[in-house]
């Protein structure tokens, strides 16, 4: 291969080979993954410019990274765009840029190997072929909608004119990454072949020019004017049953810009730019973009140490020891788990085979992998090996102290002590070590498998590099872990509790749950309060309302100082609700006046208790108590978390409504001092 053109650009690169076929090498300088940036779309425009006047037999893109191609737009210079008119005029630099490379007059092959998403997608949806790697490591997709917007570099279009509507729609409304397999399935790549055949198939492609198969006629009449109204009511129902459209317009807009202008490619395009350029300067994208910046930051709170864990001990075997234990087997981790109960263990191991199952499908290699990392461990030999040991045992301050006293003298020296304990001081713990700076608070969140959070609670007597290590493990497991100081509930209970405990108020005022859940979920939570302690589990909610109404003032309401051991929530079939097969049955016709009421009363709960964890500084900063009720809570993410929504709404707007409710309700809506804080 010859050097042919001079390489002064940061990010691109070509070279030229004896068949003229030109190799364009995407490696932006000094960063790990390439980064559709304006700067890279204005060089390859230049570049693209330069080869229509003399044009290569081909032209080939392809990714100096290892093991990622593009990673999409650099969302940063998105969070810049303030007008939409600056947003649609970055819309139209990457628009000409990708009708440049589409109209180029030679054959173009994108050549993808590692991760390609977004405007790496619309790049490669721009070339005549795709040709990917079937490495694991390869994924494609538009996951632009998880932003706030969807696809605006011409993915659209050109998507749904490789796929045929029903599959391009499909993937751009889930977001979701595609195997090169399931990509070359639905026909968004045109090959897939193994890493070390791939160089050869994208210089095939280009050299041979193979004519492209039209799509099935069937596929093609899904894009008829006739049929796309009743398929985008499909579509607009299975959306709605996720997202509002008031909450999330980008879905929308999609399905709305497929219907009115798939016939038309020039015009879709067009239309294509004005909708992302409106939708880009939305509050919804801003705040799912910070969301996803938040997201980055848990990540990075594990990037500061290195903790080479090569085994984990888990004692306990309950709800939540054994799906932490199968949780780690999946992660690649060699599990023992240990429970003083057999039976524990044996119900242990059956959900785990339906965590591997769920969690690897039909690859049973995985499954047969993951089965052999976890390992019941009834005496408890595995203690001797750990790095980690993870306690999960009953919610009992003497039981855990005897079991840490009976387990120190045999845990490796460095080896750090875990425990999931949800409401015990950690001093009150760590007290009967010898060497309390080793234990550490790793609080999963139920179900452990779907919740992205971890709380690492750092107690008086941590070590601060014990407290880093359990940082690092979070991470390594694929969870999003949060530093939070040790205090009753931590972060998360501690602000959830007031918000469901306001609920429960109002059930015993003669509320309907119906109501108060429909105004939560109106707010856009992903289920509402009364729901919520049931599928946690009502006894579970009074013992941590217990341990938050004796620290922090709030009384119980009677519904949980009475509670039945029989009506438990979903678990015994009965709480609030009834349920039928897993699902509450719910009163459609439930009603009461003054619904806006009923919002406010459960939001400013959370908020005024948000504001009140700031002020006590039990995490490190504003952002991550946004994160952490996001990660561990789900709240309506795009809200931005709680204390953006102060701050977008306006302290003295929302204080004059917690005035109303004070009121009326009494002194839990006093004001908290923290409001000044923001
Ligand atoms: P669980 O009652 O389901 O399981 C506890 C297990 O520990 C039982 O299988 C028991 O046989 C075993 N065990 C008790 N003492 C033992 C000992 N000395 N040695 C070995 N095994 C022993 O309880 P669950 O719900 O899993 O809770 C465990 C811990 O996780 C508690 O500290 C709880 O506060 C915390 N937690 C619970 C959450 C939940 O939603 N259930 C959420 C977050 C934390």
């Amino acid at each position: 291969m010859s050097q042919d053109t001079p390489n002064t650009a940061n990010n691109w690169k070509i070279e030229n080979d004896d068949n003229n076929i030109s190799w364009l090498h995407f490696d932006t300088a000094d960063a790990s993954a390439n980064l559709l940036s304006q700067a890279a779309i204005k060089e390859l425009d230049d570049i693209l410019k330069e080869l229509e006047k003399s044009p290569p037999r081909a032209l080939i893109i392809l990714s100096d990274k290892k093991d990622s191609f593009i990673f999409g737009a650099d969302i940063k210079e998105f969070t810049a765009l303030e007008t939409k008119e600056q947003a649609l005029e970055f819309m139209h630099r990457g628009h000409a840029l990708m009708n440049r490379l589409e109209a180029m007059p030679c054959p173009t092959v994108s050549m993808v190997h590692g991760l390609c998403f977004g405007g790496g997608t619309e790049l490669s949806l721009a070339c005549n072929y795709i040709v990917a790697s079937d490495d694991k490591k390869t994924k494609i997709g538009l996951p632009e909608i998880k932003l706030g917007i969807h696809p605006g570099y011409g993915g659209t279009a050109r998507s749904i004119e490789r796929c045929g509507p029903l599959a391009a729609m499909n993937i751009m409304l889930t977001g979701r990454a595609l195997t090169a397999r399931a990509a070359k399935k639905i026909r968004l790549i045109d090959e897939m072949v193994p890493l070390r055949q791939l160089k050869a198939a994208a210089e095939s492609y280009a050299l041979t020019a193979p004519e492209r198969k039209t799509l099935p006629l069937l596929t093609r009449i899904t894009n008829y004017s006739l049929v796309r109204p009743l398929i985008a009511s499909q579509m607009r129902k299975q959306v709605a049953a996720k997202a509002k459209p008031e909450h999330y317009p980008a879905p929308y807009s999609l399905i709305k810009l497929w219907q009115d202008h798939a016939g038309n490619k020039k015009k879709m395009l067009e239309k294509e730019a004005i909708a992302v350029a409106e939708l880009a300067t939305s509050d919804t994208a801003k705040n799912l973009v910070r969301v996803f910046f938040l997201q980055e930051n848990l990540k990075s709170q594990g990037k500061k140490v290195n903790f080479d864990v090569e085994h984990v001990h888990v004692i306990g075997g309950g709800i939540m020891g054994g799906d932490i234990a199968s949780w780690c087997a999946i992660q690649g981790y060699s599990v023992t788990v240990q429970d003083q109960d057999p039976q524990r263990l044996s119900q242990t191991f059956k959900r785990a085979q339906y965590s591997f199952k769920k969690k690897f499908k039909r690859d049973r290699r995985a499954i047969r992998d993951a089965n052999d990392r976890l390992m019941p461990d009834h005496r408890g030999s595995g203690i001797f090996r750990a790095d980690i040991v993870i306690e999960a045992i009953f919610e009992d301050v003497e039981v855990k102290r005897a079991l840490y006293e009976s387990i120190e003298p045999k845990m490796k020296a460095d080896a750090i002590l875990a425990t999931n304990t949800s409401s015990i001081k950690l001093e009150d713990l760590s007290s009967c070590l010898k060497n309390p700076g080793r234990l550490v608070g790793l609080h999963f969140f139920n179900p452990v498998a779907l919740m992205p959070l971890v709380e690492i609670i750092r107690g008086n007597e941590s070590d601060e590099k014990v407290v880093q290590q359990a940082l690092a493990f979070g991470k390594n497991i694929g969870k999003l872990p949060l530093a939070v100081k040790s205090s009753p509930g931590f972060l998360v209970n501690r602000i959830l509790m007031p918000y469901i405990l306001e609920a429960v108020s109002m059930v015993d005022e003669g509320i309907p749950p119906e109501v108060i859940d429909k105004a939560a979920t109106d707010y856009g939570m992903p289920m509402g309060p009364i729901e919520l302690a049931d599928t946690v589990g009502l006894d579970i909610c009074k013992s941590v309302a217990n341990i938050l109404s004796t620290a922090l003032a709030m009384p119980l309401p009677d519904y949980l100082k009475d509670l039945s051991d029989k009506k438990l929530g979903k678990k015994t079939g009965e709480g609030f609700y009834q349920y039928k097969g897993n699902k509450a049955i719910k009163n459609k016709n439930a009603s009461y006046p003054d619904t806006q009421e009923v919002q406010d009363r459960l939001v400013m709960r959370l908020l005024n208790e948000a504001t009140a964890c700031l002020r006590e500084g039990l995490v490190e900063n504003k952002d991550m108590i946004d994160a952490g009720v996001i990660f561990g809570t789900g709240f309506a993410p795009f809200r931005g978390g709680p204390l953006e929504y102060i701050k977008t709404q306006g302290v003295d707007k929302l204080s004059q409504t917690l005035e109303t409710l004070k009121a009326k309700f009494g002194g839990r809506f006093e004001k908290d001092e923290g409001w000044t804080k923001i």
